[in-house]
């Protein structure tokens, strides 16, 4: 039982489990420890094929593993990470790796790996998706941090990713924490994502009036084409799925109040302190805020009625709604790589936004048709300042845009709150503004701060004396 096994996982939850036993299908020799005694049993149901077991000891367990150790932890994020560190720190040698593959926040992920690098362990951060049945059977990885670290686990993370193409869908993303932060931005991406189907689902049934089997239909014949997504995917699933105890449909009784773990709102935080704009983003972490206020907006809707006229021209609308998702989507994807290439910059990640693209095209959540496109335009440009950079992009907005406009404006006129989707458009049409009124913005703070301004005609830092002038 001595340096037998060639990786060990701590946390034998869901995830932890199926990606040792994902492992294990790929012929590697692996083994897990867990405090509870039910999730040993569970690895050992699981793994029965491959004879897998676990420990109940800490101590037999890092014996177990050759030498230098890989310990891989899939624990709740969070403080309990720093103290499965802490327990586990005593019991390695120097030269052994741990690597977090939980959803830490980046910070959290840096100052480990400053404090495990002073004992002389490698520690890297990576960042999983793909959920349970990811994990299972191929998730897309985004390792970062100790490069020496990743090469020594480089053939099991490889073997056990989602392929595309025959290409693996993990790559080494770069130093310190930016596998952790590539990891964040996905979620951020994949939260608006999750909103701006939820608002089109809003559309579909409260404009358009479709039932459930009509959503469900209109979602899978999109799905066949350019949506083609993950997320698409088992969004129209939801609409088929009965519910015993109502007798009616399973999501006509969910309530409609949102709960997050926090990786879209430390998206935002991060685009704040670098000045970097991800409003749509933001609308997705906002609205699942807002619909927590349940009683208010009972009340509110009573107080405030607006009549939406029931939206006509069905096909039309219809068609249109599938072109705003396309935008949403594409502007989504837009706005979280943007975010990657400032902190790219801040961070010094060394982000290869090519290789990123390649590697979320399979395994993760926000896996998508589009991403072939978007990794095409970062082949063509690595250097490309923004998605919306890229002319074959630009054709698609040139085609979509017009029919967003019209879904837009159909509805806020009939009071349908459609935070994702407008905040996308006017995103768009910010960036597509060579001359903005922000001009104003520098009058108004030299005005009442003196805090001066540049002029359009002439270099160097003005103040104007705005009471005495012309007045
Ligand atoms: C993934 C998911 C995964 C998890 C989210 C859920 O990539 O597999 O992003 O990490 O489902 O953390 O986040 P919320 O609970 O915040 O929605």
């Amino acid at each position: 039982m001595t340096n037998q096994y060639t990786l060990g996982m701590i946390g034998l939850g869901t995830m932890g489990r199926n990606l040792l036993l994902n492992m294990a299908d790929n012929g590697f020799a692996v083994t897990g420890y867990d405090k509870d005694a039910k999730m040993l049993q569970k690895l050992e149901e699981d793994g029965k094929a491959h004879d897998l077991k676990g420990f109940a000891s800490l101590e037999d367990f890092i014996q177990s593993l050759e030498l230098p150790r890989r310990v891989m932890l899939l624990v709740p994020a969070g403080a309990i990470v720093d103290s499965v560190i802490q327990e586990l720190v005593p019991l390695l040698d120097k030269g052994d790796m741990i690597i977090d593959s939980g959803n830490s926040h980046f910070t959290d992920t840096s100052r480990r790996a400053t404090d495990l690098a002073e004992q002389g362990i490698h520690f890297f951060g990576m960042g999983i998706s793909g959920g349970e049945e990811g994990a299972r059977f191929g998730p897309s990885m985004m390792p970062g941090g100790d490069k020496a670290a990743y090469d020594a686990v480089k053939p099991i993370l490889e073997a056990v990713s989602a392929k595309v193409k025959g290409d693996p869908c993990v790559a080494y993303i770069g130093p310190g924490a930016s596998g952790h932060f590539v990891k964040m931005v996905h979620n951020g991406i994949e939260y608006a994502m999750m909103q701006i189907l939820a608002e089109t689902y809003g559309l579909l049934k409260t404009g358009l009036g479709y039932n459930n089997e009509e959503i469900y239909t209109t979602f899978n014949k999109w799905n066949d084409g350019r949506l083609k997504s993950f997320l698409l995917e088992v969004t129209k699933d939801v609409f088929k799925v009965k519910d015993e105890k109502s007798g009616g449909y399973l999501i006509d009784v969910i309530k409609d109040e949102a709960k997050s773990k926090g990786t879209g709102k430390w998206t935002s935080q991060v685009s704040m302190d670098l000045q970097l704009p991800i409003p749509t983003i933001n609308e997705a972490v906002s609205s699942r805020d807002l619909s927590k206020y349940k009683q208010l907006r009972v009340a509110l809707d009573a107080a405030l009625p607006h009549t939406a006229e029931k939206i006509q021209n069905t096909a039309e609308f219809e068609a249109q709604l599938e072109q705003s998702l396309y935008f949403a989507m594409i502007t989504c994807y837009a706005q979280g790589l943007h975010l990657l290439e400032a902190a790219s910059a801040e961070f010094k990640y060394e982000l290869n936004l090519k290789e990123i693209s390649q590697i979320w095209r399979g395994g993760c959540i926000i896996r998508a048709e589009l991403l072939q496109d978007i990794y095409q335009a970062y082949s063509q440009n690595p250097k490309l300042p923004h998605l919306y950079a890229d002319a074959a992009i630009q054709g698609k907005l040139k085609e979509i845009v017009p029919g967003t406009r019209k879904v837009v404006v159909k509805a806020i006129e009939n009071g349908f709150a459609i935070p994702a989707l407008a905040s996308a458009i006017t995103y768009y049409d910010s960036f597509r503004t060579a001359n903005s009124p922000l001009n104003l913005t520098q009058a108004q703070r030299d005005f009442f701060g003196a805090h001066t301004f540049e002029r359009t005609d002439s270099e160097g830092i003005f103040h104007a004396d705005w009471n005495s002038n012309n007045l």
